[in-house]
């Protein structure tokens, strides 16, 4: 099993979904959190499950904040630091998918998607790696299997493609002062982000038994194992690696979902 007894992490959209179960499941390996979303309700939520694991109150720190505001990245780094002295693994997590075809597409949501999943983690990444070359620290990026495969949501695969670029550049960069990089790459999980864009889930769980050859969907927690093991110890010699969680989807890249 991964240990992250006594390291400190700082998660990214964990409001929800699968940055949820990520704060879940180190909790119940004893990593110490620094938990970031938008509602603050969702966010205490999670955070009294991860208490519930047998982390003290002072054990999490819980700071809404948007991903799309400079000066929010810079409070949540520099708070977690404050509160905790060191900072052992960044999961760079929260992320939206708004779903358009090239023809639906405006450039407002072009322009908020590359914001959120592109330009916030590579600031979270700046922000955070003198941190990690401290601690010989680790950083996990959530990116997607549509990142190597097509899907109709053209500016969202744009946007995982380029977690995955920062991802194999940072590893590089970083590998020097014993940081390692990684990103998971996830196919279908059932999170509560489908029903929030108006999308029945039991559409989508149709559609991802035949996308995937396991013919099934993902669940958060595997999600959540498998970051646990790329920030662990287990992991020691891993790094620029894009792991696919996705029942096997990125061996057959099948038809796209239909945009929204
Ligand atoms: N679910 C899937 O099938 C799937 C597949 C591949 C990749 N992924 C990726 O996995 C990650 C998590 O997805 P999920 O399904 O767990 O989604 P989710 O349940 O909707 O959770 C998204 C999280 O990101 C936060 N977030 C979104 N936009 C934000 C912003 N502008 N500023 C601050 N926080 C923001 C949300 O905060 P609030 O809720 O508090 O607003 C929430 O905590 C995303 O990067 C997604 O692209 C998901």
């Amino acid at each position: 099993m991964a240990s992250l007894k006594g390291k400190v992490a700082l998660i990214t959209g964990a409001s929800s979904g699968i940055g949820a179960a990520v704060a879940r499941h180190f909790a119940s390996l004893g990593c110490y959190l620094s938990l970031t979303g938008r509602n603050e309700e969702r966010l205490n939520g999670v955070g009294k499950d991860c208490q519930q694991w047998g982390l003290q109150a002072d054990q999490i720190l819980l700071q809404t904040g948007e991903m799309s505001s400079d000066a929010d990245l810079e409070r949540i780094v520099l708070e977690t630091v404050e509160r905790f002295g060191r900072l052992d693994v960044l999961v760079n997590n929260a992320g939206i998918a708004k779903l358009r075809n090239l023809e639906r597409s405006t450039m407002e949501i072009f322009d908020i998607t590359m914001d959120v999943n592109v330009r916030a983690v590579f600031h979270l990444t700046k922000l955070a790696s003198p941190h990690l070359i401290k601690t010989k620290g680790t950083i996990v990026n959530v990116s997607s299997v549509v990142s190597k495969v097509p899907s109709c949501n053209t500016f969202y695969s744009m946007s995982r493609y380029m977690v995955d670029q920062l991802t194999t550049n940072t590893a590089v960069e970083l590998a020097p002062y014993g940081v390692r990089v990684n990103s998971v790459c996830p196919g279908i999980i059932h999170t509560p982000a489908f029903e929030r864009k108006g999308m029945k889930w039991e559409k989508v769980r149709e559609i991802s038994k035949r996308r995937h050859p396991l013919s099934r969907h993902g669940e958060d927690t595997e999600v959540a194992s498998a970051i646990a093991f790329l920030a662990s110890d287990n992991a020691a010699s891993i790094t620029g690696h894009h792991l696919p969680i996705d029942g096997g989807r990125h061996c057959m890249p099948g038809s796209p979902i239909d945009a929204t």
